[in-house]
């Protein structure tokens, strides 16, 4: 496996790789690597020839008071797991060699980056669209690997390749969650135990959710509001949105779609939790 820090130095490896006629899959990242991470790995080396893992705690996509300075950032570590799931390249660069001066233009996500997530975070998903398309720039991949946990995020991203034209194939891979329900996430070292267990709320209500919208008895409105319900009466879990949306644009609708998710924001002690389900599909993850 190589590493580079580089955008001069990646852009070189990957175009030998490309020139070499192998199909380039990315798998952007921000470290702290788990195991949705390395699903991610495994299924851009199923589908693609050379795999290119970006490590890049973006500076852009964080409000001032959210988690930058404590950012997990276990790189040693980082970089044996995506060896270890078969990644041929790891860029990870500084935010000078990403950010080197100041900027003139940014993107900017339409109405779907302020529902949801953009409500409390609202410049979050300009930062995102913004490092990923810089991530395609310099990577130049055929396919980009995404986890369904951060919904909006591999949405608004769908929106960025169809908007701008950017020839990248984006491939959604289910949440990987622990036995326990709980969604794998870089944040999840932040919970003490006590708060683990409170955040277990999160899944259960999500999985009674799919069942309800299972049952043809009930509305997507009630399902809706019961799983808001479920939520507002956990003790230690402060809720910040739950609802049922369909999987595109993300809006509430109350006519059943061909496919509809479930997705839910809270706060257990300090941190910040999301997590999702598609509500047709018998499987745990979405
Ligand atoms: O999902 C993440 O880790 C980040 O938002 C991403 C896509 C790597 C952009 O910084």
């Amino acid at each position: 496996m190589q590493t580079a820090t580089t955008i001069a130095e990646t852009r070189r490896i990957v175009r030998d790789a490309r020139v070499a006629g192998k199909i380039v899959g990315c798998v952007p990242t921000m470290g702290a690597l788990h195991a949705g991470h390395v699903s991610l790995i495994e299924a851009a080396r199923r589908e693609c020839d050379f795999v290119v893992v970006t490590i890049f705690v973006n500076p852009t996509q964080f409000a001032p008071h959210e988690d930058l300075e404590k950012y997990p950032r276990p790189f040693k570590n980082d970089l044996e797991k995506c060896e270890a799931a078969g990644a041929d390249l790891v860029f990870h660069p500084s935010v000078d060699e990403m950010y080197p001066v100041e900027r003139q233009v940014n993107l900017h996500v339409g109405d779907l980056a302020s529902r949801w997530e953009g409500t409390s975070r609202p410049d979050h998903f300009d930062g995102v669209a913004t490092v990923v398309l810089k991530l395609f720039n310099i990577t130049l991949p055929d396919k980009a690997f995404f986890g369904a946990k951060d919904f909006q995020q591999q949405a608004i991203i769908r929106c960025l390749c169809r908007d701008l034209d950017v020839p990248v194939e984006i491939v959604t891979c289910p949440t990987v969650r622990e036995e326990s329900g709980l969604a794998m996430s870089s944040r999840n070292v932040y919970l003490s135990d006590t708060e683990r267990e409170t955040a277990l709320a999160i899944s259960r209500a999500l999985t009674n959710a799919r069942d309800r919208f299972q049952n043809p008895q009930s509305t997507v409105a009630e399902v809706r509001q019961q799983l808001r319900q479920d939520l507002e009466a956990v003790d230690g879990l402060e809720l910040d949105y739950a609802t049922v949306v369909e999987p595109v644009e993300l809006t509430e609708s109350d006519d059943e779609q061909p496919e509809m998710v479930a997705l839910v924001a809270a706060r257990v002690g300090k941190t910040r939790l999301i997590d999702n389900m598609l509500l047709h599909s018998s499987e745990q993850g979405s």
